[in-house]
């Protein structure tokens, strides 16, 4: 049927462990740098809401696992917490593995598929101390850690993911002042960009070579690029801002190769890379079985300038705001429903029409209270079922012409703590109540149980 999605289409949400678990200095779960950050720091958090207690999940997973059935979820993603698997690096946590074999039970006897990530910004801090993604050790950290989650938990889980966009510590972190270090420095970036790819490669061969059952695969927050104008410059600039930031690690993970135009970058900004031979061997032959992609907001740039202040990456492109473009005020995003369509094509013309899904796509908004029903109690989100439904039938059109996408997930289920609004803007299906941590579903997640029960857009309602 015209509106059908194909047969086993995933439907539900993504979360990750530091958003959603709280309990960050409970049952023996060692500090991340974002604990650290807010001890030290506490007023760069919005509201000066730190990672502590969020969202209450380690306490009330059970209920909210029944409710992502009532959702009609049948797959759910999240993240499992380094720090509490692993505090001190070496020694498994046995607290940690009962509560995420217990989560990884409660969800498959709920038919919801766990999709369960290894990283999603949350570096144990004793690691971030020794340099983090800069210290070449941590290669061999992270593929540690990744190999015992697949001993403790490969029995349940079968469909793994190594990072939720690499490039974000390090956009974020070495390019900006958002994550730590919060430093800008071109040349620490690109090492600690290639450190975290590397890991990224290591887990995968741990994963292959002991032969585990299942997938493993990277989610990607890539956004399409496009050009201010016809006019050349405008046109390389929009080539180099999808050589950085999407192919920088797309390429790497889907092809096993660096992009030579990256390669010529860091020949003309004279980086120096440190590496071993073997890790471009490695880097070729364990490449991804599938993709994740996380899609909020394309990318509008324009020519660069030729002698920039300070920040390198504008010789090559500067963003340009669009004159046309919807916005979401409360993120400060291009909300552009086609970017979705453009990576489909994109992905099956270019990258060999890998299995893909959308592991990420929302919209956060400022003071829903506003929107709740005083009748029903309940937030009357229209405009998170418009932005579903306008992405979800560009996405399908994607998927009438071929490209090969395998679900759909939203951010998130019960709103969440971020990293740099925390919950300033929310974005659930489910509301949480900041005060007493109950949840109320809104409008959204009704809607929500109709489009995955009947896997079609509501025209087939
Ligand atoms: C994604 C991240 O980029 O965007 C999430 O994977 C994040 O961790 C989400 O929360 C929404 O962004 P933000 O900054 O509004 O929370």
């Amino acid at each position: 049927m015209m509106n059908t999605f194909p047969e086993h289409f995933l439907w539900g949400a993504a979360s990750s462990g530091p958003q959603l678990e709280g309990a960050s200095a409970v049952d023996g779960k060692a500090k991340t740098v974002w604990d650290h950050w807010y001890e030290t720091e506490p007023d760069k958090f919005y509201q000066q809401i730190g990672p502590k207690n969020v969202s209450d999940f380690y306490f009330q997973y059970k209920e909210d696992i029944e409710t992502m059935k009532e959702l009609g979820f049948n797959s759910f993603r999240t993240s499992i917490s380094w720090a509490r698997l692993l505090p001190d690096g070496k020694n498994v946590n046995e607290k940690a593995v009962v509560f995420y074999r217990d989560v990884f039970t409660r969800l498959i006897d709920n038919g919801v598929k766990p999709i369960i990530n290894l990283f999603h910004f949350d570096m144990p801090y004793h690691l971030y101390v020794k340099g983090g993604w800069e210290n070449r050790d941590i290669i061999h950290e992270f593929a540690f850690y990744a190999k015992t989650a697949f001993e403790c938990f490969g029995d349940l889980v079968e469909d793994w993911v190594t990072f939720n966009e690499p490039i974000v510590p390090i956009e974020m972190g070495y390019l900006n002042d958002k994550h730590l270090p919060a430093v800008f420095d071109i040349q620490r970036a690109f090492q600690a960009g290639l450190h975290t790819m590397l890991a990224h490669v290591y887990a995968v061969k741990a994963f292959k070579e002991n032969a585990y059952k299942g997938k493993i695969g990277i989610i990607l927050n890539l956004t399409p690029s496009y050009p201010s104008s016809e006019d050349p410059a405008d046109q390389e600039a929009a080539k180099w801002a999808d050589v950085l930031f999407n192919r920088s690690f797309l390429d790497p993970a889907v092809h096993g190769t660096y992009p030579n135009e990256l390669k010529q970058f860091i020949e003309r900004e004279q980086i120096e890379l440190d590496y071993e031979e073997e890790d471009l061997v490695w880097m070729k032959q364990y490449t991804v079985d599938f993709l994740g992609v996380n899609y909020y907001q394309p990318r509008r740039v324009q020519a660069g300038d030729t002698d920039p202040a300070h920040d390198v990456l504008q010789k090559y492109f500067k963003p340009y705001q669009w004159p046309d473009a919807k916005m979401n005020p409360h993120r400060g995003w291009e909300i552009y429903e086609k970017g979705l369509y453009d990576i489909a094509i994109h992905i099956r013309d270019n990258y060999s029409n890998i299995p893909w899904y959308v592991a990420e796509n929302g919209i956060g908004v400022e003071g829903e209270e506003r929107f709740i029903d005083n009748c029903l109690g309940e937030v009357q989100d229209e405009y998170r079922i418009v932005f579903m439904t306008d992405h979800l039938r560009w996405l399908k059109k994607g998927i009438d012409e071929g490209s090969n996408c395998f679900g759909y997930h939203v951010w998130t289920f019960i709103d969440n703590w971020s990293w740099l609004n925390e919950y300033k803007n929310r974005y659930g299906l489910v509301r949480l109540d900041l005060e007493t941590m109950e949840r109320h579903k809104k409008k959204s997640a009704s809607w929500f149980y109709k489009l995955a029960k009947r896997n079609a857009l509501p025209e087939n309602w």
